[in-house]
């Protein structure tokens, strides 16, 4: 059997286990689509949203790109980001990285991947803001792991720096923003940082009129 077969093998096993459960769960889910959750984590395929979180179908609208990053000229994170939250009217919104991280990993060396660079530069734009902090850290995996908190609280701030964010947040008081960091070895998510509904963000961000 080809490896695919088996995906689909394996959706149908899937499918009629869930309707032996409870013959009405495709039904309730078809009507409704209201997660008070909107993710942003990495492609990586270690760290699946649901799975980790123990949560079903319908409980969060995912994106998922290269170390989970936030970039304001990505319009497929915009148009998710506007979609959840003006539309879906998320509550929080949580940017999960990963300790041990390949793309941050790249971001701290010097090689060549060709168009990625591009995408891993925004990073580097982390590691020099954050440079005096992260040369201090002599082990390399260390300063790898602090590197990857660095990116997701600057991804969360990234969020914070939008007008869909600052708009719900003036009229609607949400999303709450979360920076969450997940552990490969033992499976463990570390909250690394928050911001609540109108935080005082650098007022070089703000907008009066979002
Ligand atoms: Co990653």
């Amino acid at each position: 059997m080809n490896a695919y077969e088996k995906l689909l093998l394996e959706n149908k096993a899937w499918a009629r286990e869930k309707t032996l459960e409870d013959p009405e769960y495709f039904k309730r889910l078809v009507n409704i689509q209201t997660p008070e959750f909107l993710w942003i984590g990495c492609s990586d395929s270690r760290v699946p949203a649901n799975e980790i979180t123990g949560t079903s179908p319908g409980e969060i609208f995912v994106q998922r790109n290269i170390a989970n990053m936030v970039i304001h000229t990505d319009l497929n994170l915009l148009s998710v980001l506007q979609y959840a939250v003006d539309v879906l009217k998320v509550k929080h919104i949580i940017v999960c990285g990963h300790y041990g991280c390949g793309g941050v990993k790249a971001a701290m060396g010097n090689q060549s991947f060709g168009i990625i660079n591009k995408w891993l530069r925004n990073i580097k734009d982390v590691y020099r803001l954050h440079e005096e902090e992260l040369v201090a850290i002599k082990d390399e995996s260390e300063r790898v792991n602090r590197l990857i908190e660095l990116n997701v609280q600057e991804q969360v701030l990234n969020l914070a720096k939008t007008s869909i964010v600052q708009h719900a947040w003036k009229t609607d008081q949400r999303p709450h923003l979360h920076g969450w960091v997940y552990s490969l070895h033992n499976g463990i998510i570390k909250p690394v940082c928050d911001m609540e509904p109108n935080t005082h963000i650098d007022h070089i961000y703000e907008y009066d009129n979002p």
